[in-house]
């Protein structure tokens, strides 16, 4: 079976990250589709998320925004991070997962096919930030979370799997950020290990 490496690139506190890294383990996904977690990637040396990965013994690398003077600079230093983990193989999937920079089209060129991200709306209602409070503020009265391909354009790309939860009344963007939460965590493993595994 052809090794598979995920590197999953973080921002915060990586619960999608952790909730990938459970998945992989309780479900074999090694044995299953030759896949592994290989490494973590984040752009804050403090990511909450970062200081796990250590603890799991995966491979982590930090790649700081502030350190370099353009997006391209930071993008290119990130695909030379990505890609060192493992020089022999590249990565079969590079998952955003709680990412929070906008990434070049050089850099989601040279991961064409292979980069996918959840967004904590139902697409292609609330691109962009602050995804609860304008739901709320809209009135809506579900709301949810969309794993999607990526493209050069934000927010964009094929839905690979979606979630709703209803906004209750008296929902803040916090409560509803939690709600959403609890399904990201779902969706996204599984939405993965699809793309893993062999089509029949
Ligand atoms: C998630 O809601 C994700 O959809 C959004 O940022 C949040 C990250 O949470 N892009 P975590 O770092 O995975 O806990």
């Amino acid at each position: 079976m052809q090794k598979k490496n995920i590197v999953i690139l973080i921002s915060g506190q990586g619960s999608n990250m952790q909730a990938i890294v459970r998945a992989a383990q309780a479900q074999r996904w090694s044995q299953r589709h030759g896949a592994q977690v290989l490494g973590v990637v984040s752009n804050k040396a403090a990511s909450a998320g970062l200081a796990w990965a250590r603890e799991q013994g995966l491979a982590t690398a930090v790649v700081e925004h502030a350190a370099y003077p353009t997006r391209e600079a930071f993008d290119a230093e990130l695909v030379r991070a990505i890609d060192a983990l493992d020089p022999q193989t590249p990565p079969a999937l590079v998952v955003l997962a709680g990412f929070m920079r906008i990434l070049t089209p050089d850099f989601v060129d040279h991961y064409t096919g292979r980069l996918v991200n959840i967004h904590p709306s139902l697409l292609p209602a609330f691109a962009g930030l602050h995804t609860h409070r304008r739901a709320i503020e809209a009135g809506c009265k579900f709301a949810g979370a969309t794993v999607h391909r990526v493209t050069a354009e934000l927010d964009h790309g094929e839905f690979l799997d979606q979630a709703v939860v209803p906004v209750l009344p008296g929902d803040t963007p916090d409560t509803l950020a939690a709600r959403v939460l609890t399904q990201e965590h779902l969706i996204y493993p599984r939405a993965i290990e699809r793309l893993l595994a062999p089509a029949v």
